[in-house]
């Protein structure tokens, strides 16, 4: 694509100009629009770059491993794996409700990454992976609804509070294009297509209290979920999909013994920009065989049900 071809050229001279000899930090998640930005910026300015990838010990399976595989080992990017599952868990330890959980995750990630991001010498710039659709948003955002269902992630202010400028780059893309600039860039198919993933991760699909051990079991029990779904050919059709493990145990029968495990539900729906959101229609055989396998493989769960909750009055996620 000879369009995008030229953006990505264009978007390096673009950083090069702004940042001169300078360093620039990079906070990476893992997600579409902070890899591509990593990746533009690498490409402009090399070792000039530091990625700061904050693990709060809330992703799943093999997630950072996978992460710092990609970014560190095979694109050779500096990155800072803040391993701080210990400070994060130990901060929810008890905690229960949905806002304090994620208000607790907010605050830590900020702190996370400043302490890490002020023994980056030299640092003059942050790079975010702003999308157009966020800059429209946040112009119109006083005309939004007035009543806060869920406080999300945001490192607004983040910059200031830091005396860094910005470095933006994919300020004038949607979505779509993002995915086309990372294709350009190299970037396997296999992460362009991801599914969202919310930056407080597990933890609010583990209603309750959280623990290592329910963590340890939604990770397995989300792999096997989206391992089936991929197996018959139906993530590229869905908007996002994962497993809520569920804060009761019930009772039931596995070989001659009586098993008293936790109960699970499986979320999977089709949506445009995640606003609203229908659920999708899983043919009954492939839920039935997907509750066999989890039940089966993941040791902790022994029941399964599937949420047909639409958006609204639902709402993605479980928390
Ligand atoms: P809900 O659950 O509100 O989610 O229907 C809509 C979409 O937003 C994602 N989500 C988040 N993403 N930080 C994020 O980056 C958050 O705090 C957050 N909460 C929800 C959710 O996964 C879905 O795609």
């Amino acid at each position: 694509d000879w369009t995008m071809a030229g953006y990505r050229q264009q978007a390096i001279d673009a950083i090069r100009a702004q940042v001169g000899d300078s360093h620039v930090i990079c906070g990476l998640s893992g997600g579409v629009d902070s890899s591509v930005t990593a990746i533009l910026l690498h490409e402009a300015i090399g070792d000039q770059l530091t990625c700061v990838f904050v693990d709060h010990g809330l992703l799943r399976l093999n997630e950072a491993e996978e992460v710092v595989k990609m970014f560190r080992d095979h694109y050779n990017i500096k990155l800072i794996h803040a391993d701080e599952s210990d400070l994060f868990l130990g901060a929810l330890e008890g905690v229960s409700d949905p806002e304090v959980k994620r208000k607790t995750i907010g605050r830590l990630f900020i702190d996370v990454f400043q302490k890490y991001a002020n023994d980056i010498k030299d640092a003059e710039f942050l790079a975010q992976g702003t999308l157009y659709p966020d800059v429209i948003e946040s112009v119109s955002f006083s005309g939004g609804p007035s009543v806060t269902i869920k406080s999300h992630h945001n490192v607004g202010g983040l910059p200031e509070k830091m005396g860094l400028k910005l470095v933006e780059p994919l300020r004038e893309l949607f979505k779509d294009e993002v995915r086309a600039l990372g294709h350009e860039l190299g970037l396997p198919a296999s992460f362009i297509g991801r599914h969202p993933f919310p930056g407080p991760g597990l933890a609010i699909r583990c209603p309750g209290e959280i623990t290592r051990e329910k963590l340890e079991i939604l990770r397995k029990a989300d792999a096997v979920y989206i391992d089936q779904i991929r197996k018959h050919g139906l993530y590229d059709d869905i908007w996002q999909a994962f497993v809520a493990i569920l804060p009761v145990r019930t009772v039931g029968v596995m070989g001659d013994g009586r098993t008293y495990d936790y109960a699970c539900a499986l979320r999977a729906v089709t949506s445009v920009d995640g606003m609203t959101a229908d659920y999708y229609p899983f043919s009954h055989e492939f839920l039935g065989e997907t509750a066999t396998r989890i039940i089966n493989e993941v040791k902790g769960i022994n029941r399964v049900t599937y949420d047909i909750t639409s958006k609204p009055p639902g709402t993605i996620e479980w928390e």
